[in-house]
């Protein structure tokens, strides 16, 4: 796996909760699929549960997969406190070999996963096998866009990173090969732009424990290279951003590419 999520459990849910307007507009996206109806939900790949706890919550039946014990763990936890762990079930298990029977779900999510895995067409294959005739396939995106003083912060900090010898890999899949992806498994496919939102902080929040929180991210640099590199970005980041009020922002867009199966 390219990225440590046992490491990232902890934090995952504070960097990258969403905000109630999209989990409410996610939540109107499965009512439209099946209005009033409790479904058999599978996320493979369910992390901390961020997208699937919302469904368990209004009462669907909730099994989702990991391989990461700490992600899990997380899941379960929030589960508990949300008094819907009667509604979930979780498994340890790759995302490409599940062990759950064949057409017993209507409905298959999948979020922030097959960047993640090497052969995800076969994640998809999975999706086929479980989900039933009449149920339904999500794949839901959260495409980023930069604001300048966000994109200046980025650029500047992967130029440094990059100088260690790392190098950062543009993200596959593309949204345009998932969907040759799905069409070729489910041809009844659509994409709906759930909700859109501002993010940001301001460079004194950003400098705040930013080598601590980007640590998770970068496993393969040494210690060493991630000190001097870590300090050199962040004198940089004092100068070319004196008022340290700056805001960095950008904007996400949570996008779902619905199958029907
Ligand atoms: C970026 S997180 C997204 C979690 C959740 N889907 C969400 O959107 O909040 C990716 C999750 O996929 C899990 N993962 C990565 N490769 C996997 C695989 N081959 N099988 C199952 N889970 C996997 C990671 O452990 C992590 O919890």
């Amino acid at each position: 796996m390219l990225l440590n999520f046992d490491a990232l459990a902890s934090q995952f849910d504070s960097q990258r909760g969403l905000p109630q307007p999209a989990l409410a507009a996610w939540m109107k996206a499965v009512n439209g699929i099946a209005s009033g109806v409790r479904l058999n939900v599978v996320e493979p790949g369910i992390g901390t549960g961020r997208i699937a706890l919302p469904l368990a919550m209004v009462g669907h039946a909730v099994t989702g997969a990991d391989i990461s014990a700490a992600m899990l763990a997380t899941c379960a936890e929030s589960a508990a406190a949300l008094g819907v762990g009667e509604h979930l079930t979780l498994i340890q298990a790759d995302a490409v070999y599940l062990p759950l029977p064949d057409q017993w779900f209507d409905l298959g999510v999948i979020a922030q996963l097959l960047y993640l895995v090497p052969d995800w067409p076969a994640v998809l294959d999975e999706l086929a096998r479980l989900v039933k005739p009449g149920g339904h396939v999500v794949h839901l995106t959260e495409p980023t866009r930069e604001g300048a003083n966000l994109r200046r912060w980025s650029g500047a900090w992967r130029e440094m990173i990059e100088s260690t010898g790392y190098r950062h890999t543009a993200l596959s899949p593309t949204d345009a090969e998932v969907r040759a992806e799905f069409q070729r498994r489910w041809p009844d496919v659509e994409v709906q732009e759930l909700a859109s939102w501002e993010f940001g902080q301001s460079v004194s929040q950003a400098m705040d424990s930013y080598a601590g929180r980007l640590r998770p991210l970068y496993m393969s640099v040494s210690d060493d290279d991630w000190r001097k590199t870590s300090d050199r970005f962040l004198q940089w980041a004092s100068m070319e951003f004196p008022d340290k009020e700056a805001r960095l922002e950008g904007t996400v867009t949570l996008t779902a590419m619905i199958a029907a199966v």
